[in-house]
């Protein structure tokens, strides 16, 4: 079992892997959310990121599944922070508990690591607590909290 990065001819593959984090999670959780931006934008979006230094993009073996990885430009008000977003993650549902989750968080954690990152960071929807309990047993912690109310 190895994750690898994407290559340009993966592409298609892992645009299909995103329209599934869609329509599970966001199509699910956010009422904004536009489930049909990957069948839409997906493959020019994610042509350019392959390409990109500053971001990481893994397929799972097989293609099931995918993990997105950005390093963040500087900010200054946070002097000496470097910091790698985990910004996409998801794994086939047949094949969940099997670490292949993990292993795709373990070559972004080499990758920022590499890259001079001295902090890692992800976000999730607060009703997806599988993610959640999955994000806690790769050493990520509670932080900022993000607050929503419809008007
Ligand atoms: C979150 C996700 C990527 C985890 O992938 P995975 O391959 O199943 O994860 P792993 O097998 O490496 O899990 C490692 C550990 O994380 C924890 N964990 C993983 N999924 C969990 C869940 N649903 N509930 C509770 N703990 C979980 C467990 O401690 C697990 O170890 P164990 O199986 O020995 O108990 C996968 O469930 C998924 O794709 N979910 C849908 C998409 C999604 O929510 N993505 C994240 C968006 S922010």
């Amino acid at each position: 079992m190895t994750v690898s990065v994407c290559t340009a001819e993966e592409v298609p593959q892992f645009v299909a892997s995103v329209a599934g984090l869609f329509a599970e999670d966001g199509g699910r959780r956010d009422p904004f959310m536009d489930t049909g931006w990957p069948d839409r934008e997906g493959e020019a979006y994610y042509a350019d990121l392959v390409k990109d230094p500053a971001c990481l993009c893994l397929l799972a073996p097989g293609g099931g599944g995918h993990l997105v990885g950005r390093l963040r430009p500087p900010n200054p008000l946070r002097p000496g922070a470097v910091t790698a977003a985990l910004e996409s993650l998801r794994v086939d549902a047949g094949h969940r508990r099997a670490g292949i989750g993990g292993e795709l968080v373990a070559a972004f954690f080499a990758w920022a690591k590499e890259n001079g990152a001295n902090e890692m960071r992800v976000t999730a929807f607060a009703a997806n607590e599988g993610a959640l309990e999955f994000y806690r047993a790769q050493g990520f912690e509670p932080f900022e909290v993000s607050l929503r109310r419809s008007a």
